[in-house]
């Protein structure tokens, strides 16, 4: 298992307030991140801290990932982003984000045989489905099927039960994403295969039909892998922070995962990816004016803003971004699919990064700008992209879940508020009010 190094406090901050004094304790990380403890504050001093956005607010010590957004890195445990995306698998990653260090051989094919082994669906979601409206957008699909699952696998909270229901997430999740596709395009269901590795898997399960089989293209299954490898974990994002939040008050792991998914989905989150694709698509019909979109991106008073750019933490080349933009290159040739959109993906980074407002805003290609130019490349349908990312997020939800749910310091996530509303006043009987 990892060894957490919990963050030691060095020095101190000094607060005044109103003639009192409080030391807030300096929590350094691993990487010399120093922190305020304010845990003391509002008993000592009544004050309360105010950030929206949560901006400048550690909500926990983690030892999953690490982000330095002025630098450009990204490690999960550790390990740099681009080795992982180079030499390693998904389900490897996976298993490094839960448990804090890469599976021995042994341990690896074995967590592979048991996810293979828990790829089915119960029967009974095909009414489950069948309910649903034929043009719902996978991803409300997806959240409420993830939530379902709870009622399928009951139970008390056991160690193994969460164990049972990580395989369970994990080996049914690219099951349910190829269902609510077929169920959009009116085409049976298939079923997983378990002579085909994960991706392989998927793949098959979202393009074979009963009057045609499908041929995996290993070098689409690859490309596949590599995308969720990048997407599998990025430390306090909105959807993580809401899956520790839901968690945080005991509710199950389905409950947590499927609060993520619906937090993903939020077109300045997840959302992203299939945002900057219909963004591109906007620019090829009407007249493919890279430059005509940025500025309108620019303009204050044009909510139109350039899909796939600026990041909360990274205000340098999201680290992702850049191992995509190598992938597309790589794809785009391999595949032979039309490079238009990546044209002018490219014209518009081209554009963006040497444009004042983009500079003086460090907003740079995050991880959303290229990979809905592969996801198409890769024969992925549109609104399919944020169902990827979920796929690929997942082993880094439950790995915070898991992470949050063993701290024994851990408590139930309560922010508070500065009220604004109004203040006391006596009720008005109906015809007394203006
Ligand atoms: C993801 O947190 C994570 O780690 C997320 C993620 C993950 O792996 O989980 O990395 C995945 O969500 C990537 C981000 C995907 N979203 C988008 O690509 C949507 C477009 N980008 C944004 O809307 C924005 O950049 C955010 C939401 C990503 C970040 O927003 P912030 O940090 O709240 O920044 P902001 O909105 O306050 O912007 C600061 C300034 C503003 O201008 P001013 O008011 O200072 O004049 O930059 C401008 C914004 O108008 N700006 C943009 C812009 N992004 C920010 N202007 C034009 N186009 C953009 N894309």
């Amino acid at each position: 298992m990892s060894t957490q190094t919990s963050a030691t406090a060095k020095t101190n901050a000094v607060l005044t307030y109103e003639g009192k004094t409080l030391n807030l304790p300096i929590v350094v990380g691993t990487e010399n991140e120093p922190a305020a403890d304010i845990g003391k504050l509002r008993s000592a001093t009544g004050l309360i801290t105010l950030d929206p956005g949560y901006g400048n607010t550690g909500a926990c010590q983690s030892a999953i990932t690490f982000i330095d957004g002025e630098k450009g890195i990204l490690r999960y445990r550790g390990y740099p982003i681009e080795e992982l995306a180079e030499k390693s698998s998904f389900l490897e990653v996976a298993w490094l984000l839960m448990n804090g260090e890469l599976p021995t051989r042994q341990e690896l094919e074995g967590f592979r045989t048991n996810i293979t082994r828990h790829t089915l669906l119960h029967e009974d979601f095909r009414r489950f489905f069948d309910a649903l409206p034929k043009d719902a957008h996978p991803m409300p699909v997806l959240a409420a099927t993830v939530g379902a699952l709870a009622t399928f696998y009951q139970g008390p909270e056991t160690e193994k039960h969460l164990q049972d229901t990580v395989i369970r997430l994990l080996a049914k999740m690219p099951t349910i994403a190829a269902c609510s596709y077929k169920h959009s395009i009116g085409q049976p269901f298939v079923y997983p295969q378990n002579r085909l590795d994960y991706c392989s898997n998927f793949l098959n399960m979202m393009f074979a039909t009963p009057c045609e089989e499908y041929e995996v293209d290993p070098v689409v299954a690859h490309a596949l892998d590599q995308l969720l490898i990048l997407h599998a974990d990025h430390e306090q994002n909105c959807s993580t922070s809401t899956v520790r939040l839901v968690g945080s008050s005991q509710a199950n792991l389905f409950a947590a995962i499927s609060a993520g998914i619906g937090a993903l989905w939020g077109p300045l989150h997840g959302g992203a990816n299939q945002q900057v694709i219909e963004m591109l698509e906007q620019i090829e019909r009407e007249d493919g004016n890279a430059d005509r979109f940025v500025a309108r991106a620019k303009d204050k008073n044009d909510t139109t803003r350039l899909m796939g750019f600026g990041h909360r933490v990274y205000k340098n080349y999201d680290p992702r971004a850049k191992v995509l933009r190598e992938t597309c290159d790589r794809l785009v040739n391999k595949l032979d699919v039309s490079s238009k959109l990546l044209d002018i993906a490219r014209r518009l980074e081209e554009v963006a990064l040497s444009d004042e407002y983009f500079i003086s805003r460090k907003l740079y290609p995050n991880v959303d700008f290229y990979s809905g130019v592969i996801y198409k490349a890769l024969g992925i349908p549109t609104n399919m992209f944020t169902v990827m990312f979920a796929m690929g997020r997942l082993p880094g939800w439950i790995a915070h879940f898991m992470e949050m749910r063993r701290d024994p310091d851990n408590r139930i996530g309560r922010p508070r508020q500065v009220y604004t509303g109004a203040t006391l006043r006596p009720y008005l009987p109906i015809d007394k009010r203006g």
